[in-house]
């Protein structure tokens, strides 16, 4: 099969070399020129873990290339993906399409014989119908079959999870659209993912409701994490109470700071704000997005409290800045809303992360960037673990201690033993757990 994929960011770059890696010919096209220049050099716009040796074995094996020139790509395709953003719209949350509506029109003008055009990108209900009125009013001859086949992959997993899916979601209204579709997917199929063809809205929904799911998980456990506190239960044990029930499942019962990132705050907004307009409300999940915007800064006045409630010409080492480990993706991080609501309360913030620095700098400017963990720590009065980066994990506490100006610790993410920082002389603060130790 011959694909393109538009939009070439971390779900167009991953899907496009993993069908590359499929066998299929594939053509990755960004209308981000730097972007383009950069991968027909070898270098990788983001990181993402394996991403650079997949890009570099499927270019050598001439299966994937790189162009800024849409017409010619999709001229030559059985498929054409659009992978391009859809970031929350500025003002009223819902998700901004004009992305999408630029890439349909542009693939209209370039259609040659029959092509299916899939939308990858997360979009909500009726942007099918959309994206297919766009491509026939610009080219009435197109032979298309427009489809809806939502990514579920994360980033830090996400050649893992495209490779090895727990379910593909393919929304067609065209039946032609399901034979090639199948042959996309075959390696897959092979490999007993289930492919779930449904219909288009359908499939649209499906996406919305499995993040918005998800985000209700993670708020749910971070609302039993602060009645734990309050009643001195240990939140880690009432998540593997819970979670060992199969029909609750272990996973996403993490207490912390507030889910972020580049998928989950902006989907569930939207998905408020499609079900508002259809006069169909999502009370559970207004609630979620409620709650979880307000846990965020709420954070950061548990770092004031640790403090003694005064965080004026107070320095605060910060380690951790992306949303979640193993990405550079600083997009909606709760790591920019605890920054600010610490600079807001006076304090210094000093920060590091192995990853997200680069992006970092460009949300907030005004931070002291590190070098590592102990530089962070250097002259700090507290030190605040925000995203759980592996090396975070097994700091050197002894030399940690010495580099602040006092023994305090709070762990957003509970990745440390009460008893471990405890035995170094820290006062140590965390999610949902009480003061006496928490079996592992
Ligand atoms: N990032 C994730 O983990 C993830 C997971 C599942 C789904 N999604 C969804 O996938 C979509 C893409 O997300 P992303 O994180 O890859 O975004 P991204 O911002 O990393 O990449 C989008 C790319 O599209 C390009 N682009 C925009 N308009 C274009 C056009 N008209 N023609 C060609 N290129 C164009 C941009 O230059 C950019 O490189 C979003 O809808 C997102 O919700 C993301």
């Amino acid at each position: 099969m011959k694909i393109t994929m538009i939009g070439s960011g971390y779900v167009g770059l991953v899907s496009g070399v993993c069908f590359a890696e499929f066998g299929h010919d594939v053509i990755c096209m960004d209308k981000d020129e730097a972007k383009i220049a950069a991968l027909k050099n070898g270098q990788i716009p983001i990181f993402e873990p394996g991403l650079a040796e997949m890009v570099a074995a499927n270019v050598k094996g001439g299966r994937l290339s790189f162009t800024t020139d849409i017409k010619d790509a999709v001229a030559q395709s059985d498929v054409v993906f659009i992978g391009v953003g859809t970031p929350s719209r500025r003002g009223d949350g819902h998700a901004d399409l004009s992305y999408v509506y630029a890439a349909a029109k542009d693939i209209a003008e370039a259609l040659e014989g029959f092509t299916v055009v899939v939308t990858k990108s997360t979009v909500p209900v009726g942007t099918g119908d959309e994206v297919e009125r766009i491509i026939r009013e610009a080219n009435p001859n197109a032979d298309v079959a427009v489809v809806s086949n939502p990514e579920f992959l994360r980033e830090g997993a996400a050649i893992d999870d495209f490779m090895r899916p727990d379910r593909v979601v393919i929304g067609i209204e065209d039946e032609r659209a399901r034979q090639v579709m199948s042959e996309v997917y075959r390696p897959l199929s092979l490999n007993a993912a289930p492919l779930m063809f449904t219909k288009r809205r359908t499939s649209e929904l499906i996406k919305y409701a499995a993040n918005a799911f998800l985000a209700m998980k993670i708020t749910f456990i971070n609302e039993i994490a602060d009645l734990s506190e309050a009643v001195g239960a240990n939140v880690q044990e009432v998540a593997r109470g819970i979670g060992l029930d199969n029909r609750i499942g272990t996973k996403f019962l993490n207490a912390g700071p507030g889910y972020g990132g580049s998928c989950f705050p902006k989907d569930t907004l939207a998905l408020v704000k499609t079900a508002q307009d259809f006069e169909s409300p999502v009370r559970l999940i207004e609630t979620t997005v409620a709650i979880n915007d307000d846990r965020k800064r709420a954070m950061a006045r548990k770092v004031i409290k640790a403090l003694g409630g005064e965080a004026r010409g107070k320095t605060v080492a910060v380690l951790g800045l992306t949303f979640k480990p193993e990405t550079d993706d600083m997009r909606d991080s709760p790591a920019i809303t605890i920054v600010q609501a610490l600079q807001d309360a006076g304090a210094i913030v000093r920060a590091f992360d192995p990853e997200g620095m680069d992006n970092a700098k460009k949300i907030m400017p005004d931070i002291t960037y590190c070098d590592d963990a102990y530089d962070a720590a250097t002259g700090a009065d507290v030190a605040v673990i925000v995203t759980e980066w592996n090396e975070f994990r097994a700091l050197n506490l002894s030399r940690f201690k010495t580099l602040l100006t006092q023994p305090l610790l709070v762990d957003l993410r509970n990745i440390y033993r009460k008893d471990e920082v405890s035995r170094h002389g820290f006062t140590y603060y965390c999610i949902g757990r009480p003061n006496e130790e928490v079996k592992a």
